[in-house]
């Protein structure tokens, strides 16, 4: 396996990359603890009040397969794959081929090993690195997926082209994503301590941006847009139930350093306040097509 490089000064600028691995190459049993055991870390999906964080999970991937219109078999593409919950997931639903993709490589060893116990070793395929440096075949996926990854990607503009590149004709690109409410909800939040806190301290690099550049970029590229949906509430739901599991995790947590279980219940705390206010969570659907 080979893994990206990144330098401090990489992350403005046309061509940008950024380095997340401080959160996401962190023992993979630290998110055993807090997140279901698909491991996907990105919004759920409540259809009823008694549904559990697993069943949300489980929802949220058939509602991502039915807005890209998979029937089975197709090749599928995912960029920031995390713990593989989606690509395992299609894989043994939909018995589509897929790759995922990311820089964090702790997350390809659990993958590799989650495959082969689930029975669809032949079916997922995984690559360490930054997408936006990745050699991918032109046209050679059927639909893209981006679940909480566009966030830590520095140049929208490139992010979207190459994923309508990798796309065949007509193929779909779902990306759901965490917003600031509007450009200027942007500019008055975007320095404050809990901003600077998640994004630094946490994650290393994110940037929220409003809706509209992500459909900006996705125009620009050349995409059509099909559809957005709202996910905040679900999101809002999401974080509420990660935060009872690292509290009553908190010991196994800090196991693996004192204080993460502290650092992550904050992080949780302070994304779960902004919802409706502050910040969104969306689903942005395109179509490479006219
Ligand atoms: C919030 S996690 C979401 C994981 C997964 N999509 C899910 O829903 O569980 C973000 C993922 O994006 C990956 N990532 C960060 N920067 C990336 C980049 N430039 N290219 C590809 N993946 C990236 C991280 O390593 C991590 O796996």
């Amino acid at each position: 396996m080979s893994v990206d490089s990144v330098t401090a000064d990489s992350v403005s600028g046309p061509g940008a990359i950024a380095d997340t691995n401080q959160h996401y190459d962190l023992d993979p049993d630290i998110f055993g603890q807090f997140l279901d055991p698909l491991r996907k870390y990105s919004a759920g999906r409540y259809l009823s009040e008694h549904d559990t964080l697993e069943q949300a999970q489980r929802n949220k991937l058939r509602f991502v397969a039915d807005r890209l219109g998979l029937r089975g078999g197709e090749r599928l593409l995912d960029i920031g794959c995390g713990w593989g919950s989606l690509i395992l997931y299609m894989a043994a639903e939909l018995r589509c081929e897929t790759l995922g993709v990311s820089p964090a490589p702790r997350q390809h060893g659990y993958i590799a090993e989650q495959a082969a116990a689930r029975g669809v070793a032949d079916l997922v395929r995984t690559r360490v690195g930054h997408f936006e440096r990745l050699d991918l075949p032109a046209r050679g996926f059927d639909a893209v997926t981006m679940l909480g990854s566009i966030v830590h990607m520095p140049d929208l503009d490139e992010v979207f082209r190459r994923a309508r590149a990798v796309l065949r004709r007509d193929g779909r690109l779902y990306v759901s994503e965490s917003c600031f409410r509007n450009a200027a909800i942007r500019a008055r939040f975007d320095d404050r301590a809990g901003t600077d806190f998640v994004r630094d301290d946490i994650f290393g690099w994110g940037d929220l941006r409003p809706l509209s550049d992500l459909v900006t970029a996705a125009e620009n590229a050349g995409f059509s847009m099909i559809s957005v949906d709202d996910l905040t509430e679900d999101y809002h739901r999401t974080i509420e139930d990660w935060i009872a599991n690292v509290e009553a995790n908190a010991a196994t947590i800090d196991a693996h350093g004192a204080g993460t279980a502290q650092r992550l219940r904050r992080y949780l705390e302070i994304a779960n306040a902004g919802w409706g206010y502050t910040t969104k969570h969306y689903a942005l659907v395109c179509r490479n097509g006219r």
